[in-house]
């Protein structure tokens, strides 16, 4: 199949430090885009920078998604150097799982921040920028099949993510005549340092189970879906067959669903 062209287009990355974001960061500097990658940690920015060597096409900004100002800031920051963005990923993410009573309200309020809150401000200062543009962009959702599918011990983190959905879901209807696209994407189980920071115990089989996708290909199978343009995309196989069982045989679903296989030590 033939690669998908970003050659010469402004993109922002938001949550490039690691993982998922990390390789989209790799791939769209190799298919010549010019980047902007963005996340908290300086370090690990700077270790992006090192690896892309003298590189003019990559920007890093550190940046707290959280914090509003800060988002506003960094458009700013990239309209200063760019006058455009083509494309803005969101891909700036956090998951706690466990089940209920190990959910504390501060990871709560983290996850409802990092994943919804973030999109949120991301939405609402870019669009009225592309809407400017003489070639509108596309601002995507990097979601999860959580959001639809909530396994157990998962129903916090898709509670985030469901919202961060209904979000681009509404505006993509609010904004259809203004030519920006608003895309969802939903990876499959990949390797990444996603949940990494839970013990062990909270952490249920099924995450663990079964073979991850490298990164890198999940960034692969996401651009190719972004150049696809369709406004929503499952990109694991597998998954793609337990979203069509949620919409056309959701008792199915649940029995699925439900019969996920948790870890011991909390239950
Ligand atoms: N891995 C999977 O199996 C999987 C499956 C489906 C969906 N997803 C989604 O894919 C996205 C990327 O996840 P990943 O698996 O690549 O996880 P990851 O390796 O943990 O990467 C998460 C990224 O988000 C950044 N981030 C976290 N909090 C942030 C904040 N407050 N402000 C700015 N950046 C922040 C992190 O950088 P800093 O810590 O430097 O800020 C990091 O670059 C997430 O939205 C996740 O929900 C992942």
């Amino acid at each position: 199949m033939e690669k998908p062209s970003f050659r010469g287009k402004v993109v922002l990355v938001l949550g490039a430090s690691g993982g998922i974001g990390a390789a989209l960061v790799r791939r769209l500097l190799a298919a010549d885009a010019q980047v902007i990658a963005a996340a908290r940690s300086p370090e690990r920015l700077a270790m992006l920078e090192r690896e892309a060597g003298v590189s003019a096409r990559l920007l890093t900004r550190p940046i707290d998604v959280r914090d509003c100002q800060q988002v506003v800031d960094l458009l700013s920051w990239v309209w200063e150097r760019t006058g455009r963005i083509d494309l803005a990923i969101y891909c700036a993410g956090i998951e706690y799982l466990g089940p209920l009573k190990a959910i504390s309200r501060a990871e709560l309020e983290e996850m409802m921040a990092t994943n919804f809150y973030g999109l949120f401000f991301l939405l609402q200062q870019l669009l009225p920028l592309m809407e400017q543009q003489q070639e509108k962009g596309t601002i995507v959702s990097v979601s999860s099949p959580m959001a639809r599918l909530a396994f157990p011990w998962a129903s916090a983190y898709a509670a985030s993510k469901a919202a961060g959905d209904a979000l681009l879901t509404g505006l993509r209807r609010e904004y259809r005549r203004s030519g920006v696209r608003l895309l969802t994407i939903y990876p499959g189980p990949t390797a990444t340092g996603a949940g990494q920071q839970l013990s062990p115990e909270r952490l249920p089989r099924w995450h663990e189970h079964g073979t991850k996708m490298e990164a890198g290909r999940c960034a692969e199978l996401l651009l190719r879906a972004v150049a696809a343009g369709q406004r929503q995309r499952v990109l694991a196989g597998s998954l793609r067959l337990l979203f069509l069982l949620e919409r056309w045989l959701p008792s199915l679903s649940e029995r699925i669903c439900a019969s996920m296989p948790l870890g011991e030590a909390l239950t």
